[in-house]
This record gives C-alpha cells, structure tokens and sequence, in this order.
C-alpha cells in the first residue's frame, strides 16, 4: 500500500515536471491580443511554415505527424498549428524544448533535423525563424 503510494506521488511528479517543461514555464504568450495573433498567423503560414514543411516526408512536418514519439505534433493544416505550438511554447526563445533551440543546437542528440535524416537549416533559413520568436517575444513583454 505505502509502495502503491509512493509510486502514484512519482508519476505525478514526473507528469507535472513534463507538463511545466512543455509548456515553457508560463511562456505560453498569453499577453498578445487577438489582432497581435491574427498578424503572426498570417507570419507564420507565409514564413515559417514553407520551411518547416519542405522536404515532404523528410520534413519537421512530415516527421513530427504524431508517429515520433515527441510532444511536438503538427497536423498538417498551419491555421491550426501556428495557435497549439504558440500555446505550448515551441516559440520560446531559450526553451530547451523550443524549434529554435533544436534547430539551433549542436548537440548531435538534440539538434533538429536529427544528424543525416534531413538537411540542416542554412543560416539565412534559421535566421527567418530567430526574427519570428524574438518579434513574438518583444510583443508577449511589452
Ligand atoms: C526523422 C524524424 C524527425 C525530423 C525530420 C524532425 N524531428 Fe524533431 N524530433 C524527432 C524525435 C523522435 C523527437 C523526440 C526525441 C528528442 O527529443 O530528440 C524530436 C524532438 C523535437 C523537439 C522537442 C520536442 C519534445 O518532444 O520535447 C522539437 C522542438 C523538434 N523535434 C523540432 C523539430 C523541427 C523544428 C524539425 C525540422 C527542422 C524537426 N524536429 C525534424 C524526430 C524528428
């Protein structure tokens, strides 16, 4: 009984650590107004979303469809993207669970695409990214 307890207690914990890390630590951008998500909407399915849904099968899209084991899933459809990614936080500028930070790393584990499944991003590609999550930054701090 006390062992059953114990367990339940660390699965709670293990399940709320999770949950805080995915969700950024409260940096789900709650402070941007609807006409704020309606211009990175419109950002987002013009810059971004070509870039992280080119390569087709290859691609972050076409990986991250809810096969991989990751708690990034994309549907597929960038209007309905672009809203759950910034809820849960991909969008953190220094998130280690953020896409910058994957794309961004030189942690063979880490960086995103994984080593010899896709090409790496060029800079001028990362650098389209850097200005979407650092625009959202400045507008979720003002
Ligand atoms: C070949 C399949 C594959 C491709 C392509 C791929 N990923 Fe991943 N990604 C994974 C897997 C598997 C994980 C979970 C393991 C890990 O954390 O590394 C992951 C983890 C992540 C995470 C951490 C989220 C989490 O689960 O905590 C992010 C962010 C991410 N990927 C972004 C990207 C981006 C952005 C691209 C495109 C540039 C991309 N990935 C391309 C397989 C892929």
């Amino acid at each position: 009984m006390k062992l059953r307890l114990f367990c339940a207690l660390t699965l709670f914990l293990v399940a709320s650590a999770v949950s805080f890390s995915v969700a950024g630590g409260g940096g789900n951008f709650d402070k941007l107004t609807d006409a704020d998500r309606k211009v990175f909407q419109e950002r987002f399915t013009k810059e971004i979303w070509p870039l992280l849904h080119r390569g087709g099968k290859d691609s972050c899209t076409g990986c991250h469809n809810g096969k991989v084991v990751s708690a990034l899933k994309y549907s597929g459809n960038a209007d309905k993207d672009f809203p759950k990614l910034l809820k849960d936080g991909f969008f953190i500028p220094d998130d280690s669970g953020s896409m910058l930070t994957r794309i961004m790393s030189k942690n063979k584990k880490q960086m995103m695409p994984p080593p010899g499944k896709a090409e790496r991003w060029k800079d001028a590609e990362v650098q389209v990214l850097q200005k979407f999550v650092d625009d959202l930054d400045k507008k979720q701090k003002k």
